[in-house]
């Protein structure tokens, strides 16, 4: 695993965080140009206003047959308005925006947006919430096989990319939900009914 910064030290910082959490862990600390170049699977993970110039300032280091998932979400906290409502974005989601920047042949699937970082930390938890993946069916199943090395993620088939329009709303309302349940850790999602 490579993990990217805009600054080399923080992302050694990152990666010596993770083997201490981890021991034995292979993680490496990049700058965000390098981390892309290595990676078959890009996960762009960053407030949603940064979403263009990050992906402006990597998409040189793209090639085709390599994914970049997209777990942005434009909450209207990027306009100074509060994280439980959205931002309308033209293209209809952060991710189908990331798709209009990565050259040909660079597939973007949609993730983890209703995941709490939070929770991830808790390494001697499980998770315990349904990741719906979007995009390309290649490029979605890859990344369904990714989130099914986390204990408790669960990855949910959510077809074409559009529908990253509805996943990353779902994130302002359990946002909202937080709030008003009192959970700082973050509430998940558990989809009932789908065949094991
Ligand atoms: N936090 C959650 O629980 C959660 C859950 C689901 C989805 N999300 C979504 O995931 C995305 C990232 O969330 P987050 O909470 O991880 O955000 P964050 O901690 O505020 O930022 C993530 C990283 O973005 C980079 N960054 C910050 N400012 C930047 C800038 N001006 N230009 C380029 N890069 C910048 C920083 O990395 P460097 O300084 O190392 O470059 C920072 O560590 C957001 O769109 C959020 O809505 C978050």
């Amino acid at each position: 695993m490579v993990i990217g910064s805009r600054k080399l030290d923080r992302a050694l910082a990152a990666a010596d965080e993770v083997r201490a959490a981890i021991p034995g862990a292979v993680v490496l600390g990049l700058e965000n140009a390098d981390a892309t170049r290595k990676a078959p699977i890009v996960i762009l993970s960053v407030p949603f206003e940064h979403t263009v110039s990050t992906v402006k300032g990597i998409r040189e280091n793209l090639a085709p047959d390599q994914i970049v998932v997209s777990m942005g979400v434009p909450l209207a906290t990027a306009i100074g308005d509060g994280a439980v409502r959205m931002l309308g974005i033209w293209q209809g989601s952060c991710a189908e925006l990331v798709e209009t920047l990565v050259p040909a042949g660079v597939a973007v699937v949609s993730a983890f947006q209703n995941v709490s970082a939070h929770r991830l930390r808790e390494l001697d938890h499980p998770v315990e919430c349904d990741v719906v993946v979007s995009g390309a069916a290649l490029p979605r199943k890859r990344v369904m096989a990714l989130c099914e090395l986390v204990p408790g993620l669960r990855a949910v088939d959510g077809g074409p990319l559009a529908n990253a329009r509805i996943v990353e709303a779902m994130t302002a309302l359990l946002i909202g939900l937080n709030v008003r349940y009192k959970v700082a850790e973050g509430i998940g999602l558990r989809f009932t009914g789908i065949p094991s």
